[in-house]
């Protein structure tokens, strides 16, 4: 038996598979964001490690566990977490879409070794300029600051009390070397930190370390191997089976991810594709990040006072993308514009305009901004010729309809079941156990695959090019 621990934005999701990726039991716990400011989104670590020993629990209640072997870790990558000599947290975390320390990433960002030695461009949203910003803005907390760690790698630190992270997690901090799947010590002395601040790195599929006795016991679980683990989207894809190179997903979460595995290290930063470490030894991946993707569902579900659910209920049969246009960047976006300072755009709204049509065009702007990731992956030579859909807003029949016919490849819908983070977390920490490798990181059955709609994909184009234009009309304004 296996554990994997998804630290997820808005929940923390924790699953016990067997050896046939059998889910035994799982159990979730909510996260909140605070934004206490324009451009700001942060989570108290603490509230992780309360999230993980809850979650922890629930499944000990739920399941013998006495015969587990193994735990990985997954999580939101890209977050700044301060730790003093203790191993406590010194603030909340900086989040991966708090793009507040904008200013410190084009600086560092214009330091051509940087992307040389990353394969990167320094974002907003990456763990560096965070640092940065901390150092100059809260200089106390930096001096008291002896590590920094990714989100997963601190609650690692909670179960296991050992400092480590991983190649695929550090690969988004803008410190690692990421063909040599090493830290830079020249990149971490631009940032007036040395090796010390950072944790030792392993291979995702490695063991980090072990959990705690005191914890194990108190939980009522082995103090079996805790591996390496991965971001989340590394270890999405290790769930998914996304490993070889040409084989990709689409996730529609928080934030909306085309990733691609590759079968070597091909960065291409002026295109804003993030080029990572994958979380098993000797791949890489590629993918594009756009900041909103649910999360622009969710928003215009507050501001209509309904639910996402609701709102999204009833939209068949798809047709011709509707007058209003809307470019979902409500904090920023990444890929392809690496742009912290623009904001969400409604346009060519009419009397006629109902919030019926108000979501189809945040679902059909949310399919524009993938189909921009999409051609900064084709710039790179990554071409996509099929994913598979994963995250909460794939559920939705026809966003999948609108997405396929927008970004003109199909959708493979996994049947029903654990395809995600969790089961990835999971089988990083089978690897670590047992010295199996990435042959076990298979796709899911596919319980359908969803077709781009060939009456349609001239008119959704046409639609997509008027999006690039609004961008380009509006960034400046
Ligand atoms: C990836 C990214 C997000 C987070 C949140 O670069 O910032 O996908 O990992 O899940």
């Amino acid at each position: 038996m296996f554990i994997g621990l998804d630290l997820g934005t808005s929940s923390l999701k924790a699953i016990l598979i067997d050896e046939n990726d059998r889910v035994l039991a799982e159990h979730s716990v909510r996260l909140s964001v605070q934004r206490p400011h324009d451009g700001w989104s942060e989570q108290h670590p603490d509230s992780w490690c309360d999230a993980a020993r809850d979650a922890l629990r629930g499944l000990a209640a739920a399941h013998d566990c006495s015969g587990l072997q193994g735990i990985g870790l997954a999580g939101h990558m890209h977050g700044a977490t301060f730790v003093d000599a203790k191993g406590h947290a010194l603030r909340p975390c900086m989040l991966w879409n708090d793009t507040r320390a904008h200013t410190q990433a084009a600086t560092m960002d214009a330091d051509p070794q940087f992307r040389a030695i990353t394969g990167n461009i320094v974002f907003p949203g990456f763990t560096a300029p965070k640092v940065e910003w901390v150092r100059r803005n809260e200089p106390q907390i930096f001096a008291k600051t002896a590590k920094i760690l990714l989100p997963k790698d601190f609650l690692r630190l909670y179960l296991t009390g050992e400092y480590v992270s991983e190649m695929s997690d550090a690969a988004g901090t803008a410190w690692l070397d990421t063909g040599a799947r090493d830290w830079s010590d020249d990149l971490l002395s631009a940032c007036h930190l040395t090796r010390d601040h950072m944790p030792s790195l392993v291979e995702g599929s490695d063991v980090s370390g072990y959990l705690r006795r005191d914890l194990a016991a108190d939980i009522g679980l082995p103090a079996v191997p805790v591996a390496g683990g991965a971001g989340d989207n590394a270890a999405a894809a290790i769930g998914a089976g996304v490993v070889q190179d040409g084989s990709a997903f689409l996730s529609l979460g928080t934030s909306g991810v085309l990733f691609a595995a590759t079968d070597g290290y091909r960065p291409d930063p002026a295109t804003a594709v993030h080029s990572f470490c994958h979380a098993v030894p000797g791949t890489w991946h590629q993918m594009g990040v756009i900041l909103a993707a649910t999360d622009a569902l969710e928003w215009l579900a507050r501001l209509t006072g309904q639910s996402a659910a609701h709102l999204t209920t009833d939209l068949e049969p798809l047709r011709a993308p509707g007058k209003p246009l809307f470019l979902p960047y409500l904090g920023g976006e990444r890929t392809p514009h690496n742009d912290a300072a623009i904001r969400g755009q409604f346009l060519h709204l009419d009397h006629a305009t109902d919030a019926r049509a108000a979501v189809r065009a945040v679902m059909e702007g949310v399919a524009y901004a993938f189909a921009d990731s999409r051609d900064a992956l084709a710039a790179t030579g990554t071409t996509i010729e099929r994913a598979l859909a994963m995250g909460g807003g794939s559920r939705s029949e026809y966003w999948l309809k609108v997405l396929a016919t927008t970004l003109g490849f199909p959708l493979d819908v996994p049947l029903a079941g654990e395809f995600g983070a969790a089961l990835g977390a999971a089988r990083l920490g089978r690897m670590a156990a047992t010295g199996a490798g990435a042959e076990i990181a298979i796709p899911p059955a596919i319980a359908r695959s969803v077709d781009p709609d060939p009456a349609l994909t001239e008119a959704y184009a046409v639609k997509h090019r008027q999006y690039v234009r609004a961008y380009g009309v509006l960034k400046d304004l």
